[in-house]
């Protein structure tokens, strides 16, 4: 199946639409009256359809993290799962994994990860870059990169260790889920909550799909308060698409793929677990596109923290102290004055992974490529490089616009452990630690401006 009859549209009942809003109850159907009024659970579901609730919290949780869906399906999930054979994914690695390799410590980057065998679909062309935390207690995060040159076709999935935050790269791709259809492209993202069923499909030109995740095991990604920012700016909830209901009626073999506490395993049925015709709700996936998200920065002197272009922060249960923060690093008027304006030299507590969506970013003369990732882990300094630093330095310091450039940062509160993958990789550059080499005592004991 080429890219283009894979567009996952043609195939469903429904156009492609969405819903705006963050966490709101939507409802939707793909069939007119298929979705029950004024209860969850009738005796009989219209169109012979099954009730069944998926919920993404306890049951117990306050009302404002309190998740769940009605979905109302052609079968119930139990008949999407049979009996489980084991299956191996031995790139997509969960945490705690402290695999044997030798690299020592230090920051790293990499260029893009090469391109993978014919016939890589979405499921075998994850590689894990970085586990953190334990997926066994649901607190910490991996780090991946997927290059893909094939379709999820008769082939299902749903991940039981978190939620699948995916940041394409290059080519746009089709997410099928339970609840309806996200199609994305770089510069957007989109969410798939934990358990929920899915395929991917590419669409468009690019033979070839890419992009990075962040599978989270923690608490449910959420918009970040903003405090004396006030109401707006930043991502903004009507920004958030959630797709309508849409669904596959198929009766052909497929196969389901799990996920489960590190561990994969398949089962075979015989038609698609896509087959929710309506559903309501507001544990749902959503789409958002990167450049509706308004940033708010320095309009005199210094900058604040990066922080500040949180897009969306997964909370750890202890205040400001985030399991995960998706921040970005959006095109943005310059204007300080008086101000070194690149991200400053710093050592975090939390650990940093980079990758970069297009353009350049601008702590980076050279080296960090699109696709490409750097990881300045715990405590380990890191900043601009010594030939942004005599650019920032000396530059005058009129507004400049910093335009055509889109990086990003899983920021985690654990430290990241590098795969085996990751530190043997081919395309770890040996030489990123010397970016830093230019950087030269400046101070001679007298003062003035050097
Ligand atoms: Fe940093």
């Amino acid at each position: 199946m080429d890219a283009t009859e894979a567009s996952c549209v043609k195939a469903v009942a429904t156009a492609l639409a969405y819903m705006p809003g963050f966490g709101n109850d939507f409802e939707t159907e793909a069939l007119p009256g298929a979705l029950p009024r004024g209860q969850n659970s009738p005796q009989k579901c219209n169109y012979g359809l099954y009730a069944e609730q998926l919920s993404g919290s306890p049951f117990t949780a306050p009302r404002g993290t309190n998740e769940r869906s009605w979905l109302y399906r052609i079968r119930p999930s139990v008949r999407h799962t049979r009996r489980f054979s084991n299956a191996s994914y031995p790139f997509w690695k969960s945490a705690p994994c402290l695999e044997d390799h030798s690299l020592p410590l230090g920051q790293l980057r990499w260029d893009p990860i090469p391109s993978p065998a014919t016939g890589t679909d979405f499921l075998s062309g994850i590689r894990t870059m970085t586990t953190a935390g334990d997926v066994l207690s649901q607190a910490g995060m991996a780090a991946h990169a997927y290059a893909i040159n094939d379709d999820m076709v008769d082939d299902y999935f749903f991940n039981a260790d978190g939620e699948l935050l995916i940041v394409p790269q290059l080519g746009a791709i089709c997410v099928f889920t339970e609840m309806g259809v996200i199609e994305v492209e770089p510069a957007e993202i989109c969410l798939i909550p934990r358990g929920m069923m899915m395929r991917v499909s590419r669409i468009g030109d690019e033979p070839e799909a890419r992009g990075y995740i962040c599978e989270n095991y923690g608490a449910k990604f959420t918009m970040p308060e903003r405090g004396p920012i006030g109401a707006n700016c930043l991502a903004n909830a009507r920004d958030f698409k959630t797709p309508v209901a849409a669904f596959e009626d198929k009766e052909t073999t497929c196969r389901v793929h799990v996920k489960w506490c590190g561990r994969f395993y398949t089962t075979e049925i015989g038609h698609s677990p896509l087959d929710v015709v309506a559903w309501h709700g507001n544990y749902t996936p959503f789409k958002y596109d990167l450049r509706t998200f308004s940033p708010v920065g320095a309009i005199l002197f210094d900058h604040p923290d990066p922080s500040i272009f949180t897009v969306l922060t997964a909370p750890s249960g202890e205040d400001g102290t985030a399991n995960v923060d998706f921040v970005i690093f959006p095109p943005r008027w310059l204007v300080a004055e008086h101000t070194f304006r690149p991200p400053w030299y710093h050592r975090n507590i939390m650990s940093e992974f980079m990758g970069l969506i297009h353009g350049q970013y601008d702590a980076k003369e050279k080296g960090f490529v699109p696709g490409g990732m750097s990881l300045h882990n715990m405590m380990l300094p890191h900043g601009p490089d010594a030939s942004g630093f005599l650019k920032a330095s000396n530059m005058e310091l009129a507004p400049v616009k910093l335009d055509h450039t889109m990086a990003f940062m899983f920021e985690t509160r654990f430290p990241q452990q590098l795969t085996k993958y990751a530190a043997e990789l081919e395309t770890l550059q040996d030489d990123y630690i010397s970016c830093w080499d230019g950087l030269e005592r400046r101070f001679d004991g007298t003062p003035g401006i050097k």
